[in-house]
């Protein structure tokens, strides 16, 4: 309108008419996910809702709610900032809007760090334009599995204990512990990266997390040169999961030298069955010997009659 005033001739006027329609609003309508949106407990979450056709909405009132909560804002942004007075506490500096998006009618609603109770209904609404939309959120708890079957090695290999999230989620930037029996320090990963000096002596340079698979919720462990001492249960954590879930327990057993020298001996037994034909060979032409030897003798004995009755 303001604009009307300091240009008002019929072209600009005709320009601002039909740019209107876009510009504020008019028929756009809001359209967020419908499909539930189930994420990891800990992780960060986008709840996705947009103007179609794209509007900004820059200077709208933009209303995240959840009607089941005392107080029921989750989010709502106006005058270009979050009324944080109004927030739900339990969403104090956890929740964002892609600010520099709201031009292109993108109002899609960031959490971090989602508890359990995050679970629920989210509510979307823009009064200017009457406008609304629900999504719905689920948080699940994965839990820390361990392999079933004891892990077994033999003094001085390398050995993987197995160790997963399930369902799996991106563990990159949480805490991962394994322990032995209980309370000696195996490996330790927080901040984004290996921590040496907390691990106990005795595991000391022989420990590695798989850092590519870590994003999978793959936890697993490397253990190199394995000794007898080593064989004992251990036990794979994350703990900022750890009230809501059981934790992995791996069992390593491990043979002494000796059961591996054993276990090259174990084609013996194939070798004398081998044996069996070879004896049965020396059988045979023993006894193709002998009958030769005694056709011979004959054949002669008969040579010598003939000889004898000849003469
Ligand atoms: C909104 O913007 C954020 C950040 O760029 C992006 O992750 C999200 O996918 C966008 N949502 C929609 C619905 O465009
Ligand atoms: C995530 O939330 C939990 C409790 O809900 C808290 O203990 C933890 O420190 C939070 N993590 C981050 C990175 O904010
Ligand atoms: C986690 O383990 C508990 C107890 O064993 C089980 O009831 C629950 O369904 C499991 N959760 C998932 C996501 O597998
Ligand atoms: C896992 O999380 C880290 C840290 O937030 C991030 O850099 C990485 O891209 C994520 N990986 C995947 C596959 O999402
Ligand atoms: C985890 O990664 C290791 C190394 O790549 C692999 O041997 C193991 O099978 C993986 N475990 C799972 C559950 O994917
Ligand atoms: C493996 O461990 C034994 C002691 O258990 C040690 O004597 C040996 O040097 C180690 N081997 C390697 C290759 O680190
Ligand atoms: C390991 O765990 C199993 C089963 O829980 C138990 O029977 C065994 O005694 C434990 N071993 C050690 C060394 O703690």
């Amino acid at each position: 309108m303001v604009q009307v005033f300091i240009c008002p001739t019929t072209v600009t006027l005709m320009l601002l008419l039909s740019t209107l329609p876009v510009t504020l609003t008019g028929d756009s309508t809001l359209i967020c996910s419908t499909e539930k949106i189930t994420v990891s407990l800990g992780v960060d979450v986008v709840l996705p809702c947009r103007l179609q056709p794209a509007t900004d909405a820059k200077s709208m009132r933009i209303e995240w709610t959840r009607p089941d909560l005392h107080p029921q804002d989750v989010h709502v942004h106006q005058d270009g900032r979050l009324l944080f007075e109004s927030q739900n506490p339990s969403y104090n500096f956890r929740t964002r809007l892609f600010v520099d998006q709201l031009i292109n009618g993108n109002v899609s609603l960031k959490l971090f760090n989602v508890t359990l109770s995050d679970t629920g209904q989210y509510k979307c609404y823009l009064p200017s334009i009457h406008q609304e939309a629900v999504i719905e959120l689920s948080v699940v708890k994965s839990n820390v599995t361990g392999s079933h079957e004891p892990v077994q090695a033999v003094v001085g290999e390398d050995v993987i204990l197995s160790c997963h999230l399930e369902p799996p989620f991106n563990v990159t930037t949480f805490t991962v512990d394994w322990t032995f029996n209980g309370d000696l320090t195996v490996h330790v990963y927080r901040s984004q990266r290996d921590d040496p000096d907390a691990l106990h002596e005795k595991f000391k340079h022989r420990t590695s997390l798989f850092l590519d698979e870590l994003h999978n919720g793959n936890i697993s462990l490397k253990l190199t040169n394995v000794s007898e001492t080593d064989e004992g249960n251990y036990t794979c954590f994350v703990p900022r999961l750890e009230s809501q879930v059981k934790t992995g327990m791996v069992t390593l057993i491990v043979d002494p030298v000796k059961k591996k020298d054993k276990k090259i001996e174990q084609p013996d037994p194939t070798d004398s069955t081998r044996h069996g034909p070879g004896a049965v060979a020396v059988i045979v032409s023993l006894c193709l010997l002998g009958l030769c030897l005694a056709a011979g003798f004959i054949w002669c004995k008969h040579q010598s009659l003939n000889v004898l009755t000849f003469k």
